[in-house]
Order: C-alpha cells, then sequence, then structure tokens
C-alpha cells in the first residue's frame, strides 16, 4: 500500500475542491470515491430500474466499468467506455445516489474497485467511510464538516457554475435528506473514524482548508520518515 490520505464529510463539505488541490500541491492522486456509486446511480437511470429492483442495481455494480482519468482541474469519468463526467452531476442522480449507496451488496463491490484505484500510488481518497472502512490504516485521517446551510450555499453557486438547474431549497433539501440517508447506512455509513482529525470549514476559505491538510500530511510524513 502507498501514502493514503482520506478525507470523509457530508455532502458540501469542501471534499471535492480541497482534494484536488491538496493533491496537485504535493503530487498524490486524488480519488473522488462518491464518482463510483454516481456511475451505478446514472446508469440505474439509464436503464430504467426502479430503486425497489436491488438484484438488478446489483447486477449493474457487477458488470460496470469505471475508468476515471485524473487531470489537474477535472476528473474525467468513463462509464463502460462513455464519457459521463458531465452526466453523473446531474440533479435526477444526485437524488437517487445515496439510495443506490445504501444497498450493502453494491457497496462490497465498489470498495472493491476503490481500493484497486488507489492500489501501489499515494493517493488522497475522499468519500463517506474512507477511515472507517475502505482505508482503516489510512496514513491521515480527515473528516471535514461545515454548517448545512453553508454546505447547501456551496453546492448551489458550483451547480450554476456548472449549469446544472437547481433552486437553493432543492439543493438544502437534497443535500438534508442524504446526510439522513448516508449516516444511517447499515454499512459505511458517515461516520468520524475515532483518530480522525476534524476541520469544521463553515468559515474558513478554500485556501486555509488546503494549507491545514497539507501541514497535517506534511506532519505525518516528517513523524514516518516517509518520502512522497
Ligand atoms: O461525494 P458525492 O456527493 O459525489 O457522493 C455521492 C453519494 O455517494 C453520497 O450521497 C454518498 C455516497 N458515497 C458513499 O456512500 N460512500 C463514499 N465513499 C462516497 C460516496
Amino acid at each position: 500500500m502507498g501514502f493514503v490520505v482520506g478525507i470523509d464529510g457530508p455532502a458540501g463539505s469542501g471534499k471535492g475542491t480541497v482534494t484536488k488541490r491538496v493533491a496537485n500541491k504535493i503530487g498524490l492522486i486524488n480519488i473522488d470515491t462518491g464518482i463510483t456509486y454516481r456511475c451505478i446511480a446514472l446508469e440505474v437511470l439509464n436503464q430504467n430500474i426502479s430503486l425497489s429492483e436491488t438484484e438488478k442495481i446489483i447486477e449493474i455494480a457487477k458488470r460496470i466499468k469505471i475508468t476515471i482519468d485524473n487531470t489537474p482541474k477535472t476528473d474525467i469519468v468513463f462509464l463502460n467506455g462513455k464519457d459521463v463526467t458531465k452526466d453523473i452531476r446531474s440533479k435526477e442522480v444526485t437524488k437517487i445516489v445515496s439510495q443506490v449507496s445504501s444497498i450493502k451488496e453494491v457497496r462490497f463491490i465498489m470498495v472493491d474497485v476503490q481500493r484497486k484505484l488507489a492500489e501501489g500510488k499515494d493517493v488522497i481518497m475522499e468519500g463517506r467511510d474512507i477511515c472507517t472502512y475502505v482505508f482503516p490504516n489510512a496514513d491521515v485521517k480527515i473528516y471535514l464538516d461545515a454548517s448545512i446551510e453553508e454546505r447547501a450555499k456551496r453546492r448551489y453557486k458550483e451547480n450554476q457554475e456548472k449549469n446544472i438547474d437547481m433552486t437553493y431549497e432543492e439543493v438544502y433539501e437534497n443535500i438534508k435528506k442524504r446526510d439522513e440517508n448516508d449516516k444511517t447506512k447499515e454499512v459505511g455509513a458517515l461516520k468520524i473514524a475515532k483518530d480522525s482529525i476534524i476541520i469544521d470549514t463553515t468559515s474558513l476559505s478554500i485556501d486555509e482548508v488546503v494549507e491545514k491538510i497539507i501541514n497535517i500530511i506534511k506532519q505525518k510524513i516528517e513523524i514516518k520518515g516517509d518520502q512522497l
């Protein structure tokens, strides 16, 4: 296993933006694990499968081929060979993804995919259960949080920039529902690992959060005598 930084936190806590920047600054590969669940959710919609058809969703998870092309700015995502970078962020996918990710068998398969994506690399991996389940022995464990109002504000702004048509109220409600669902999952629930460092980003700028995380990583590297 290479060097692993795990970043967990709820939707809108800043994980995506911050993780990408930290990765670029100190030369880690960033892996956004939400992508894997979003790809399944997209395929569920494309195949017109209902959320109650669990067996069919598990079949999708077994067969799906996800490739992520990491670029400094964004991740280009291919689902069975097709570029779905934009589609996986759609309102429809965002609405059902938490439920899709609650299916235990889907999680087992996706966690396997996520561990393989990290194999032999120095990574910063973001999600909900990275420090508790995917990489419980991660070298650095961080939990990002922020108030729900602040997270909804950030996500709303981000959606506008990406031309995703959702009102602030829709974003707020979606985040609230996803929080509830993500925290009460049978497997892989959003939890703070007992040895995670908690950063409340509500009143911090992106640069401040990035700096804090880089300092934490550097300290850890010094202690371990590692080199990235
Ligand atoms: O980070 P995101 O919004 O792209 O994640 C989409 C959904 O996937 C989110 O509602 C929870 C789920 N997820 C998860 O259960 N475990 C992860 N490691 C990452 C995401």
